[in-house]
């Protein structure tokens, strides 16, 4: 269960909300029909298997399709089979994710991949009570794999649909509510063509991609305008309602290059990997002090604890207290404000929880976009 909402077998179990009085029937035919026409060649339609629909699905939560596309290109070539992945590194995984953010989503595949390796023989799991059992896999990846690759009468639901149902069937029930999202299942279950689940479901995100889009939606060319509620009364750029945007809170991020001699004889810099418990685990990052939602003054970060713990792991460290650069970066719920110091040094203690690496040899490590824009920034 997820968002109050689970993938059943094709029994109605609950009402079906407001429906009456639109033709299903037709609206699938119109809906399959568009779709035939217009569908985009995208990779995982080209070359469909459960395996190719796990991987796109879970690359394009929170992203592009245009942007995917590149990543998923890169994982089916690196790793073509589910047993290639399941027995990659997270590091490995985690460079290849590098730039699309969410990262857990990239851990989450890999385990993934281990548990259909292990638990599953190497296939994916053809239920959805298997498939609840992979990390990372909520409802809309279980309908998508159910559906898209099996061609399993299961309906999925994502922000694509979400929007095409509330303005087909002039839907007001916010769609981030459990409850709101508890209706929009239902109406995915009424509307799916159980004849063609694979091709209803791509046609129905397809559409919200394609025409019905978040804004100006092209309604002169939408094959179910004609049964469109929303459309009837002028409202569908109004539709979906959403019922609270979620605080965005600042937080304060002091990182710092640390520069100094490295024992292979060119420049070093220290790195460290980021634990459990918070954004980008897993993956690299520069020293760091954080100050939570409160910026702090230079004087203040040289009288930080934290600051003298960074230096007392350095041998003769200099600090350069003009910030090499600044970068604002926007995650779903936190606005980081981070500042980029250099500090200088002629070598490392032993005691460091610091990894000193040649700077040469950085791309081999996976860092948040936020560390790539910050060192590309450094004057
Ligand atoms: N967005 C999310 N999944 C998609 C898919 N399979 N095709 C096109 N756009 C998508």
């Amino acid at each position: 269960m997820r968002n109050g909402v689970s993938l059943r077998p094709m029994k109605k179990t609950h009402p079906t909300p407001s429906t009456e009085g639109i033709d299903l029937r037709d609206v699938q035919r119109r809906l399959g029909s568009w779709y035939d026409e217009h569908a985009r060649a995208l990779p995982w339609r080209e070359d469909v298997s459960a395996y190719h629909v796990l991987l796109s699905e879970i690359i394009l939560q929170q992203t592009r399709v245009d942007q995917g596309m590149a990543y998923y290109h890169r994982f089916t070539e690196r790793f073509p089979t589910v047993h290639d992945l399941a027995a990659a590194s997270e590091d490995e995984v985690l460079l290849l994710w590098q730039g699309l953010g969410y990262y857990s989503r990239g851990r989450n595949l890999r385990r993934a991949a281990q548990i259909i390796v292990s638990d599953f023989g190497g296939e994916i799991p053809r239920t959805p009570e298997g498939l609840s059992r992979l990390p990372g896999v909520g409802p809309y990846t279980r309908g998508a794999i159910l559906s898209f690759a099996y061609n399993l009468p299961y309906p999925t639901v994502d922000g694509n649909v979400f929007r095409v149902l509330s303005r087909l069937f002039g839907t007001t029930d916010p769609i981030d509510t459990t409850q709101g999202a508890r209706i929009y299942w239902a109406l995915a279950e009424a509307l799916l063509d159980t004849a063609h689940p694979s091709r209803h479901n791509q046609a129905v995100i397809e559409l919200g991609a394609l025409c019905c889009t978040p804004r100006r939606p092209n309604c002169t060319e939408c094959p179910i305008a004609p049964h469109c509620l929303a459309h009837r009364a002028g409202i569908e750029e109004e539709l979906p309602i959403k019922q609270g945007k979620t605080k965005v809170l600042p937080r304060f991020m002091y990182y710092f290059l640390v520069r100094l001699p490295h024992a292979s004889g060119g420049e070093g810099m220290l790195i460290r990997r980021r634990g459990a418990g918070d954004i980008w685990q897993g993956l690299y990052e520069l020293p760091l002090i954080e100050t939570g939602e409160v910026g702090i003054t230079v004087e203040e970060l040289t009288a930080h604890p934290a600051f003298c713990e960074l230096l007392a792991t350095l041998e003769r460290p200099t600090f350069h207290p003009t910030p090499i650069a600044t970068h604002a970066h926007r995650l779903s719920h936190r606005q980081i404000q981070a500042t980029l110091f250099l500090l200088e040094a002629e070598g490392i203690r032993s005691t460091s929880p610091y990894l000193s690496i040649p700077t040469e040899e950085r791309t081999a490590y996976a860092f948040p976009v936020l560390i790539e824009r910050l060192l590309a920034k450094a004057k």
